[in-house]
């Protein structure tokens, strides 16, 4: 049976695609607030800004290609059963060729409806104050902001469990409960992180830490798993 590497990836994964991160410098909690565009009560203050402020992100992701980190991830499939948890509202991890992706904070590309959350759309195009989802109401960006609930997690939970090799690429690991997957896997499991910036991790783990960015790092944690460089 081929072993099962878990790679949970944040936005590092898609900035060489240039996608900004949010919190490195010049990233988008610099020149946004989060309240205001990512909660809740920012969707209740202002539906207008903050539907602009995905339609931006959704042309930006639609514009941008899958890096060489993507693609690798993609080929690792020939290898073992891969599976991605993703932070990242792009479809980067999709457009490389990855077959299995759960995306714990939604996705740009779906709009939904704001009274029932089971009416998921398709979008490329802009959502505008007015277009609505078939029992009349106002349509949101598929995105789980603060303070919500994060319908993917129960799943993701599940795929951590059964990791031989946990793979964490470009992720500060502050926002939870993303970051507490880490927790869920087997003694002996190994970590690999790709991170130019060394992100903390507790001390109870054993992290191998691959200190580079993710198209480069992709390529040593290949030769790291005796994987011919693509
Ligand atoms: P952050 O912006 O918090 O962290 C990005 C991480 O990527 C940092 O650790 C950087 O060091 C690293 N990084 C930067 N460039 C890189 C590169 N080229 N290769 C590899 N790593 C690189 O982004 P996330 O941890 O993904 O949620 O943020 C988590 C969540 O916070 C996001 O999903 C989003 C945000 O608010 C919501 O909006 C709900």
């Amino acid at each position: 049976m081929q072993k099962k590497i878990v790679v949970l990836t944040g936005a590092g994964v898609s900035a060489e695609s240039g996608i900004q991160t949010f919190r490195d410098a010049g990233g988008l909690w610099e020149g946004h607030n989060i309240e205001d565009v990512a909660s809740p009560e920012g969707w209740a203050k202002n539906q207008a800004m903050v539907l602009d402020f995905y339609n931006e992100r959704r042309k930006k992701i639609i514009n941008s290609e899958p890096n060489k980190a993507h693609t690798s991830l993609a080929k690792l499939e020939q290898s073992y059963d891969v599976e991605i948890i993703t932070q990242n509202i792009d479809d980067l991890h999709e457009r490389a060729g990855s077959t299995k992706v759960t995306h714990l904070h939604g996705e740009i590309l779906k709009a939904r409806s704001t009274i029932d959350e089971s009416l998921i759309y398709e979008n490329r195009g802009d959502i505008t104050l007015g277009d609505t989802c078939e029992k009349g109401s106002q349509l949101r960006p598929h995105i789980v902001w603060f303070g919500e609930m994060v319908p993917m997690l129960e799943g993701a939970i599940e795929i951590t469990k059964k990791a031989d090799i946990l793979v964490i690429i470009g992720t500060s690991m502050v926002v939870y409960p993303a970051a507490s997957l880490i927790q869920y896997i087997q003694q002996g499991t190994s970590i690999y992180f790709i991170d130019p910036n060394r992100p903390k991790v507790s001390h109870d783990y054993n992290v191998t830490y691959i200190d580079k960015n993710a198209v480069e790092g992709m390529d040593v944690l290949l030769q790291k798993l005796s994987i011919e460089v693509y």
